[in-house]
C-alpha cells in the first residue's frame, strides 16, 4: 500500500446473542483502506461482509463487538462511545446501504434528508445546506435538482433513490466511503452508471471507497485491493489484478471459477461450488473451507490455518501457503486428500 492506512480492522470479531446462545459471525477479520484507495470484500451470502462493515461504524443491530480492534487513524473506534461515534458517521466516515429505501424516510422529501445530513455535521444555515443540496443532487446526476430537492422518495426511480443515497453519504465529504452492495437492487444500466459515478466522485474528493460485493465482475473493474471473505474469516487478500488472475486460496480460485465470463457459453453450467456455506454453529474444524475444497487433505481437517503472508502484501489462509510447506509436502497431501475423498 502506497500511504498509511486509514482504517485498520485487527483482528476483528462480532458476535450474535440468540435463544441458544451467542454465535460469532466474523472470526478474526484484518483489512486496511488505505487514502483514496478502493478495497473490494468480495465473499458468499453469509460470509460476514455486512456484518464486518456495520462493526466498523457500531451499527450492528443485536450483535456486539467481541475482539479485536477498528483503528481509523490513532483511535479504535470499537470501543468508541455513542456521542464519538455519532461525530464520526456520515463526516469521517459515510455509509450506503444496499436498498435506499429503508435508508431514506419516505416522510421527508430528499432535500430535507440531505439538510439534515448537512447540519447534524456542519454549521451552516438551512438556507445554504438546501443549495447545498441541489448542488448534490447535480453532482450524482439527478435531473433538474432545483425541483426535485422537493420530491419525496417514492416519487424517484431505484436508480435515483441510490444517487440520493449517495448525495446524504458525500454530503460532508467523508474520507472513507463504506458502501455495501450499493447497486444490487438496481438493474444492469442503471448499476453501471451509479459505479462510473462513485468512481469519479472518488477522484474528485480522493475519498476512499470500502465497496461490499458479491460480484467479482464489480471487483474487477472498481478496486485496487480485494478482500475475500469465508465463513466469517478473510481467507484471501491482495492487490485486485494479482488475486484475480493468480488466486492463491482454493476458495478464491473456485468464486473465479463460478463466473460467468463473456466466451463462456451460457447453455453450459457454470463451475458452482459444490456445497454451502457452514452455519455459524456447525463451523468445520480446521480449515473451514476443507469440506469444500478439491485441494484439501488430512490436516486441513484439523488444522487450522493463518493468514499467511506472501510476496506482494498478499496474505492467504491456506495450508497449502504455509511457509514451511516444501513443493513435495504438496504432492503427497494432495494424493493423501485425493484417495481420502475417492474413499469417501
Ligand atoms: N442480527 C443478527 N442476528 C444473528 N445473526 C446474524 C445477524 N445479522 C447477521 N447474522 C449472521 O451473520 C452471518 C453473516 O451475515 P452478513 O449479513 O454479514 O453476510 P453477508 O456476507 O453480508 O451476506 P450477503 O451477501 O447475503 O449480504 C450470517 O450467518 C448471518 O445469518
Ligand atoms: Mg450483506
Amino acid at each position: 500500500m502506497d500511504s498509511a492506512p486509514l482504517l485498520q480492522v485487527e483482528d476483528l470479531r462480532v458476535e450474535f446473542a440468540t435463544a441458544d446462545g451467542a454465535v460469532e459471525a466474523v472470526s478474526g477479520v484484518n483489512f486496511a483502506v488505505a487514502a483514496n484507495q478502493t478495497v473490494a470484500v468480495v465473499g458468499e451470502s453469509g460470509s460476514g461482509k455486512s456484518v464486518t462493515a456495520l462493526a466498523v461504524l457500531q451499527l450492528l443491530d443485536g450483535g456486539r463487538i467481541s475482539g479485536g480492534r477498528v483503528l481509523w487513524e490513532d483511535r479504535d473506534l470499537a470501543g468508541m462511545d455513542r456521542a464519538g461515534m455519532r461525530r464520526i458517521r456520515g463526516n469521517d466516515i459515510a455509509m450506503i446501504f444496499q436498498d435506499p429505501m429503508t435508508s431514506l424516510d419516505p416522510l421527508y422529501t430528499v432535500g430535507h434528508q440531505i439538510v439534515e445530513a448537512i447540519r447534524l455535521h456542519r454549521k451552516v444555515s438551512k438556507r445554504a445546506a438546501r443549495e447545498r443540496a441541489v448542488e448534490l443532487l447535480e453532482q450524482v446526476g439527478i435531473p433538474d435538482p432545483r425541483s426535485r430537492v422537493d420530491a419525496y422518495p417514492h416519487q424517484l426511480s431505484g436508480g435515483q433513490r441510490q444517487r440520493v443515497m449517495i448525495a446524504i453519504a458525500i454530503a460532508c465529504s467523508p474520507r472513507l466511503l463504506i458502501a455495501d452492495e450499493p447497486t444490487t437492487a438496481l438493474d444492469v444500466t442503471i448499476e453501471a452508471q451509479v459505479l462510473e459515478l462513485l468512481r469519479n466522485l472518488q477522484r474528485e474528493y480522493e475519498t476512499a471507497l470500502l465497496l461490499v460485493t458479491h460480484d467479482v465482475g464489480v471487483v474487477a473493474e472498481m478496486a485496487d485491493w480485494v478482500v475475500v471473505f469465508y465463513a466469517g474469516q478473510v481467507v484471501e487478500q491482495g492487490p485486485t489484478a494479482q488475486v484475480l488472475g493468480d488466486p492463491r486460496h482454493p476458495y478464491t480460485a473456485a468464486l473465479l471459477a463460478a463466473v460467468p465470463s463473456p466466451t463462456t457459453d451460457k447453455a453450459l453450467p457454470l463451475a458452482a461450488i459444490g456445497g454451502a456455506v457452514p452455519g455459524l454453529r456447525d463451523m468445520p474444524s480446521g480449515c473451514r473451507f476443507h469440506p469444500r475444497c478439491s485441494r484439501a487433505w488430512d490436516d486441513c481437517t484439523h488444522t487450522e490455518p493463518a493468514l499467511y503472508a506472501l510476496p506482494g502484501g498478499r496474505q492467504s489462509r491456506c495450508l497449502l501457503q504455509h511457509p514451511d510447506r516444501s513443493p513435495a509436502d504438496e504432492t503427497a497431501g494432495e494424493l493423501a486428500g485425493t484417495a481420502g475423498r475417492e474413499s469417501a
